[in-house]
Order: C-alpha cells, then sequence, then structure tokens
C-alpha cells in the first residue's frame, strides 16, 4: 500500500507506518495499525510483525528501557523504542521507521551490532583487575571526583542510539564512538583499575577521542541521558595531561 493511498482514507483511530524492509538495498512497506493509548513505537513494530507480516525482523527483549537492543530511527531520529510514545515522535499520522544508522542491516530493522561491540574492547572498556586480586574491598567515597566522573556515564545500555547519531562514525567508520569511548571514560575514573596505560593508548590514537568534533549528536539522543561528549573531552583532557607530564 503507498502512504498516498493509506493516508487518504485515513481514520483519527489509524497510523500509517512505512517500514524499512530488506538490506541495504531495501525500501519502505507501508502498513496501517490502530492507534492505541500510550501506544509505543515498539508496540506498533510488534503489531505489525503479529498481524500483519511474522517475517518482518526486528530486536527487542526487556521492554522497559534496561537491554538497549530496540533502539530505530524513528521518523528520522534514533530513539529506543520501547520507551518511546508515538504521539511523541512528531508526525502525526505516520510513522517512518529504519534500522540504525552506521551499522550494516542484517535485514528490515535489525542491524548486526558486531562493530559497536568490538570497539568497546579495542577502547579497553573492560574492567582490568590486575596480576592478582586485591587483599581487601576498595573503599570509593561516594563524592569522590573520581567516583563522580564514573557515576556520569556508567548506566549505558549499549543501545547504539549515540552511534548512529555520530558524524564522524559515518566519515569514518574505524572511530571507535561515543559509547565505547563513555565506557572508557567510567573505567579511567575507576580507582581499581589497572589498565590504564593500555587504556589511554587505545584511546589517544587517530581512531580515539581526538577524532571526536564535539557535534554533541550523542549526548542530545542518548536515551538515558548521558553525555558522551564530556565523557570524550574528559579523555581528551586526560590524554594532554599525560602527555604534558611526560614531557616535564
Ligand atoms: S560529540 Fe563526538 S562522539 Fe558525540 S556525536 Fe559528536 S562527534 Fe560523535
Ligand atoms: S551512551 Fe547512551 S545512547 Fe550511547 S549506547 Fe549508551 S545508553 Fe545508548
Ligand atoms: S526492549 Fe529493552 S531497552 Fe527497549
Amino acid at each position: 500500500m503507498s502512504v498516498e493511498a493509506a493516508t487518504a482514507d485515513i481514520g483519527a483511530g489509524r497510523l500509517v507506518v512505512r517500514v524499512w524492509r530488506g538490506a541495504a538495498n531495501g525500501a519502505f512497506q507501508t502498513f496501517e495499525v490502530a492507534r492505541r493509548p500510550n501506544q509505543t513505537v515498539l508496540d506498533v513494530v510488534t503489531e505489525i510483525q503479529r498481524e500483519h507480516d511474522p517475517s518482518l525482523a526486528y530486536r527487542f527483549a526487556c521492554r522497559v528501557g534496561m537491554c538497549g537492543s530496540c533502539a530505530m530511527i524513528v521518523n528520522g531520529r534514533p530513539r529506543w523504542t520501547c520507551r518511546t510514545r508515538v504521539a511523541k515522535t512528531g508526525q502525526d499520522g505516520v510513522l517512518t521507521l529504519e534500522p540504525l544508522r552506521n551499522l550494516p542491516i542484517v535485514k528490515d530493522l535489525a542491524v548486526d551490532m558486531e562493530a559497536f561491540f568490538t570497539k568497546w574492547r579495542d577502547a579497553k572498556g573492560f574492567f582490568e583487575p590486575g596480576p592478582a586480586p586485591a587483599d581487601d574491598f576498595a573503599v570509593v567515597k561516594p563524592d569522590s571526583p573520581e567516583r563522580r566522573a564514573a557515576d556520569a556515564g556508567v548506566e549505558c545500555i549499549n543501545c547504539g542510539v549515540c552511534y548512529s547519531a555520530c558524524d564522524v562514525v559515518s566519515w569514518n567508520p574505524d572511530y571507535l564512538g561515543p559509547a565505547a569511548l563513555n565506557r572508557a571514560w567510567t573505567l579511567v575514573n575507576d580507582v581499581r583499575d589497572k589498565g590504564q596505560k593500555a587504556r589511554m593508548g587505545a584511546i589517544s590514537g587517530d581512531v580515539g577521542c581526538h577524532s571526536c568534533h564535539s557535534h554533541m549528536s550523542c549526548t542530545e539522543f542518548c536515551p538515558k541521558s548521558l553525555g558522551p561528549t564530556f565523557a570524550i573531552a574528559g579523555l581528551k583532557r586526560e590524554t594532554a595531561k599525560r602527555a604534558w607530564r611526560r614531557r616535564s
């Protein structure tokens, strides 16, 4: 069904949904679903898959904003779909759904997240305990500057929204991207971590924090209201400090 045909006779209680089908060379397919109170974008996708076309591919798990698996492009901007109400998407009566940008499309609304997660590894975005376990629990004061800096970024749910929104990733697919760098910054501020030298080496190279142009798209769209731009600025400051120390 074309959008024109669908919208021509649509009632106030119906929604026209344009859904990307296929892989990179795919096309939009139009469906029509009922409007419901408090309906989320994920509700709409689920209804299409259950009632109209069981072959529609998409991803979700928790439906409550915890797992990070349901992100898509909704009316042109990346969003977590389980927590996005249709009424808030800003285009009354028509919903356009595409897979996340900057990642290869597997099928329809599902993308291959491998590059996204590989970059977490490349940015040393994992806790490094050192050669032997500590003798005792580390005492980290909740109000210490390091703890506060780590807290600011630790609630990331790996949804890929920021990665999809980042122009630098589009220009340079090797760029580590906002989520991996945000994670690296939380670990730079983890006083228990013993992997700082390797981590700083990983994030200060050509594809690291200095490639960020501070466009703020990641911070604008992050559904958890995190600020990867500020985390990356922290990494830039830290690399500069370390370079200065080496020289003096
Ligand atoms: S602030 Fe940096 S990481 Fe975030 S979207 Fe802009 S260029 Fe990408
Ligand atoms: S920083 Fe925000 S947008 Fe990026 S992956 Fe984490 S939760 Fe998602
Ligand atoms: S389904 Fe888990 S965050 Fe949306």
